[in-house]
This record gives structure tokens, C-alpha cells and sequence, in this order.
């Protein structure tokens, strides 16, 4: 049955348009025990929904939505390793890289659980080496740098963490991230780096993307031009990757690659091998800590009552605004600046699983799905675009993500950022009314533009100090939000066809760059555009 005709969907509708009016002022001013009724804590995050747009009756249908469309059952496929991603007959199974249960994990007949294990022993046998020194590069040096060469899921996951945990990373090496096919972005990494201290992680599951490997050839000759001598690449290069033949055929020997399998998407790798330059850069012991704080959300997700499952709660949320409010995107606010990649992160995360407009049985959807994902840290963000969250004329919800202690307390700066966040979720939340600026004095021309209509949805997650666990755990709620909505919109998360026609048009453009005949049927203005780059360049 199609989504917007299922009973609950219509009821939601109705309720819609009873309620699309209700002002966050009179929800509160008419329960006072609002904010207790819509928080959670799972886990180590405390999450306060309350200051969105919805009553309980809401909430209610919401659930009613995620039971209809079988939001649990596909839950638990994903968890026991069903082909889920139906349009590559893959399981999905990112949750067994941090699976912290010692018992076996059957899939297709192989226990994942014990080639996690091994590639994870792999990896922390070679994170301590360079760290320790004892990985030394070809001329007997220690690694002093670390360039992971990767892109999308293979770059924005380690460099998202990379720098959320900073505050824990062993400080005489320094993590690079090269992702740009844009060959600045690689001469840029390695001007004025010693190629003798310098390792290259090549993180490509396919070890077949244009733009990393592109990276990766270029940064091997720099390599061999610095260093002299063509052997040199088996100690300064390892891969991460599926694909063992492409990685060979590199000149990577096979000892320095660590694997990982078809069923972990991309966007959903960092606890995979992909994760090796986090590992490098905060040790094993905290990389296993980041992944029994992603099995503790897991765990949250897999076994609470949707009444009680935070990526349940917050995913439907979602769905009341962008299907019901037509709102088009969801702000990632992070107080905290070792978050500055988070919502970089989370847009791959959510924009490439749910951008889909096909639903899993073929249909053409009639409704919208992901939002466009976007955000910068706080208290940034409140001095470039808050004004048009506050007073512009677009509903955009927002999370505000806090941490209730800092890890490099300076004098009043954490209490100054907590305040500001707090301030706000109330502003957005209650506005100023006309009536509130006028008792203040202000002119009466001016009343309009210093009023604030409020009533603009935030979800407010906190916890305890950001460290691997409380990351684990955060990453892990978004990923299984993104889930919920992907279920409940009937599509698959978990392919990316979207991404192939602007790949193979760039091979055909670039073929063409490089032979005489130019003029092979694009229209007027993409050729105009080839025509002009040919002359100029
Ligand atoms: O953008 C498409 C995509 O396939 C992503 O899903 C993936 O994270 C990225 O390209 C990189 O792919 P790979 O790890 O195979 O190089």
C-alpha cells in the first residue's frame, strides 16, 4: 500500500491541520510538565524534544506511522544481516564492526563477528607501530604525518572524528585528509613534508574512485621523486579497502591492507578498517571505546519500545516537519568546536541514504524525503545565519548538541557557550511578542522588525563531556534516525545510484579533452562550456 494513502498517514493529515497552529508559548503554558514528558536519556544523551511543534497525541500517531510501516520488523533484518540494500543484494551491517557480544554473528553462513575482530587486532597492531615509532618509513624515520586518501564515507568519517577527538590524539603526529580531485587540495597537504616521515592511507571500499585514486598515483610519484627509489612505497602507503585485487595491482603488498566487506556502506564505514587514521591518531584503547559507545545506541535502538527509542523519536520528529510542515532542511547546531565536521558528516549520512525519490518496490514517491542536511558550531552560526532561522520566513528544526563539561576549561568561555546555547532554543522557542518589545519602550516603527514570532522546533541533545564513548553514541543516534525515516519513507538508505550519471558523464567529457573530436552530441550549452575550456585552458 502506497505511504500517503495508509490510514495513518491520512490521520496524521488531519491532525496536521488541527494542529499546524498550536504556538510552542501556549504547549508549555499549558503543561507544566512539558520538558519531563519529552526528554529521554539513552544512554549517556539526554535529548529534550519538548520544544517542537507536536503534542503527545502527535507523537502518538507518529508511532502508529512507524509500526505501519514496518519500521521495526525492517530493524531487525538489518540487525540479523538480511539483504536489506535490495538494489545490491547486500546485508547492511554496520552495527556488527562495534558489536561489543563475544558470541558468533552468522551471515550467509560466515561469522562476521570473528573477521571484525581480526581486522580490528590488525589494525591496532599497526596504529601502536606508528605511534610507538616502530613503523618507520623506507629511510629508517619515524612517520611524523599521516595522510588519509579517501572521499566521501572514505574521508568524512575519519576526518569528522579525527577532529571531534582531537582533544585524545597522540600530538607528535599530525592526521591529514585529502579528498579534492582538485590537485590543490593534495600539493597543499605535502608542501614542505618530509616523503621519509610521511604515511599515505589510501580508504577506498571500491579502490576504483576516480578522485582517490587520481590522489593516490600523484602522491606516490611525489613520494618516489622524494625518496629516489620505487621500493619505498611499501612502507609508506597501506590501503583499506574490499577490493584485495585493485590494492595488489597498486603495489600495496597485501599484509599492509585491511579489509572490510561488502556490507558496510561507505557512510557508514568509520568503525570499519576506513577508521585506521582515527585509530592512528587516538590509539586503540580510545577507537575501542568510540565503539562500545556506538554499540551502547545500538543496543538503545535494537531493543527499546519506539515510545522509548531516542533514533525512533527523533527520526519521526523529522518526518512531522518535512512531510507534514513542508519544511526542506534541519539545522546540525554543535556547541562544542571539535564538532566542526559533525554536520559535514551528517549531511553525507543523511542526503546520499535518504535523497531517493524511488520507494524499494519502484514507485515514483508522492511525498518528500531527506531534508537538506547543514549546520556550523555554535556560537559561529549565531553571528552568519541565525537571523533567518529566527526571523526569516523558513521552518527549519534544529538540533543543538552540548556538552556539560569542557575538556579545555578556560576561565567563563564553556558557561558563556552553554548560556548561548540554551538562550538559544528559548528564543527560537517562545520569540518576543509585539506586546514584550513595545513595554520596552522601543518605537513604534521599529515594534515590527524587533519582533520574534517563535515558535521555531529545536531538539536539544546533551551529554555528560565529548569523549570516544559519548561519540560512539551520538554518531550512532543519527545513523539510526536516518534509518527510521528511510523505513518509514519506503525507500532503500543504503545505495547511492545517484552519484553514477555525473561519474561516467566526467569520463566521457574527460575522454573527450584528450581527443581531437570534441563535438560528440552534448547539447549547446555543455558544449559551449567544453568548447571554451579547450581554448582557454
Ligand atoms: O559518493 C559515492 C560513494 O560511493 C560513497 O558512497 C562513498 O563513500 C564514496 O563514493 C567513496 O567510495 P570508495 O570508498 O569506494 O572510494
Amino acid at each position: 500500500m502506497k505511504l500517503t494513502t495508509l490510514p495513518e498517514w491520512t490521520a496524521l493529515l488531519d491532525h496536521y491541520d488541527t494542529h499546524k497552529h498550536l504556538h510552542l508559548r501556549d504547549l508549555f503554558a499549558g503543561d507544566p510538565e512539558r520538558a519531563k514528558s519529552l526528554s529521554l536519556q539513552a544512554g549517556d544523551i539526554f535529548a529534550d524534544y519538548s520544544k517542537n511543534r507536536l503534542t503527545t497525541d502527535t507523537l502518538e500517531l507518529l508511532f502508529d506511522l512507524a509500526r505501519a510501516t514496518g519500521v521495526e520488523k525492517l530493524r531487525d533484518e538489518m540487525f540479523a544481516g538480511a539483504h536489506i540494500n535490495t538494489t545490491e543484494d547486500r546485508a547492511v551491517l554496520h552495527t556488527a564492526l562495534r558489536r561489543q557480544s563475544a558470541d558468533p554473528l552468522l551471515v550467509d553462513g560466515v561469522d562476521v563477528a570473528a573477521d571484525v575482530r581480526g581486522v580490528l587486532e590488525q589494525m591496532g597492531g599497526f596504529a601502536t607501530a606508528v605511534r610507538s615509532g616502530s613503523w618507520t618509513g623506507h629511510t629508517g624515520k619515524r612517520i611524523k604525518t599521516v595522510i588519509n586518501l579517501g572521499i566521501g564515507g572514505s574521508d568524512l568519517g575519519p576526518v569528522m572524528a579525527v577532529n571531534a577527538l582531537r582533544y585524545y590524539s597522540q600530538r607528535d603526529i599530525t592526521l591529514k585528509f585529502v579528498s579534492n580531485i582538485d590537485s590543490t587540495h593534495l600539493v597543499e597537504a605535502t608542501r614542505d613534508l618530509d616523503p621519509a616521515e610521511t604515511l599515505f592511507i589510501i580508504a577506498s571500499k571500491t579502490f576504483t574512485t576516480d578522485e582517490t585514486m587520481t590522489n593516490a598515483r600523484s602522491a606516490r610519484d611525489w613520494l618516489v621523486a622524494g625518496l629516489g627509489d620505487e621500493t619505498a612505497v611499501a612502507k609508506h602507503f597501506v590501503a583499506l579497502s574490499t577490493n584485495a585485487t585493485e590494492v595488489k595491482k597498486f603495489g600495496i603488498d597485501p599484509a599492509n591492507m585491511f579489509g572490510f566487506w561488502d556490507w558496510v556502506g561507505g557512510r557508514y564505514s568509520l568503525t570499519s578498517a576506513i577508521g585506521l587514521s582515527l585509530m592512528i591518531s587516538i590509539g586503540p584503547d580510545h577507537f575501542r571505546e568510540l565503539l562500545a559507545g556506538f554499540d551502547v545506541m545500538d543496543e538503545h535502538f535494537r531493543t527499546a519500545p519506539l515510545e522509548q527509542n531516542l533514533p525512533v523519536i527523533l527520526g519521526l520528529i523529522g518526518i512531522w516537519y518535512t512531510n507534514f510542515f513542508g519544511s526542506e532542511t534541519e539545522a546540525i547546531l554543535p556547541y562544542d568546536q571539535y564538532l566542526d565536521r559533525f554536520a559535514a558528516y551528517l549531511q553525507q549520512a543523511n542526503m546520499e541514504s535518504n535523497g531517493k525519490s524511488i520507494t524499494k518496490s519502484g514507485q515514483s514517491v508522492d511525498y518528500a524525503t531527506a531534508p537538506v542536511v547543514w549546520g556550523e558550531p555554535g556560537t559561529n552560526g549565531q553571528h552568519a545565519f541565525y537571523q533567518l532561522i529566527h526571523q526569516g520566513t523558513h521552518l527549519i528544526p534544529a538540533d543543538f548538541i552540548g556538552f556539560m563539561k569542557p575538556l579545555n576549561p578556560l576561565g567563563e568561555h564553556h558557561p558563556k557557550l552553554i548560556a548561548n546555547l540554551f538562550a538559544q532554543t528559548e528564543a527560537l522557542a517562545f520569540g518576543k511578542t509585539a506586546a514584550e518589545v513595545q513595554s520596552e519602550g522601543v518605537a513604534a516603527e521599529l515594534v515590527a522588525h524587533k519582533t520574534f514570532a517563535g515558535n521555531h522546533p529545536t531538539n536539544t541533545i546533551l551529554m555528560p563531556s565529548l569523549t570516544p564513548h559519548t561519540l560512539g553514541q551520538l554518531i550512532a543516534l543519527y545513523e539510526h534516525k536516518i534509518f527510521v525515516q528511510g523505513a518509514v519513507w519506503q525507500i532503500n538508505s543504503f545505495d547511492q545510484w545517484g552519484v553514477e550519471l555525473g561519474k561516467k558523464l566526467a569520463t566521457t567529457i574527460y575522454g573527450e579533452f584528450k581527443s581531437d573530436d570534441h563535438k560528440t552530441g552534448h547539447d549547446s550549452s555543455t558544449q559551449q562550456l567544453i568548447d571554451r575550456f579547450l581554448d582557454q585552458r
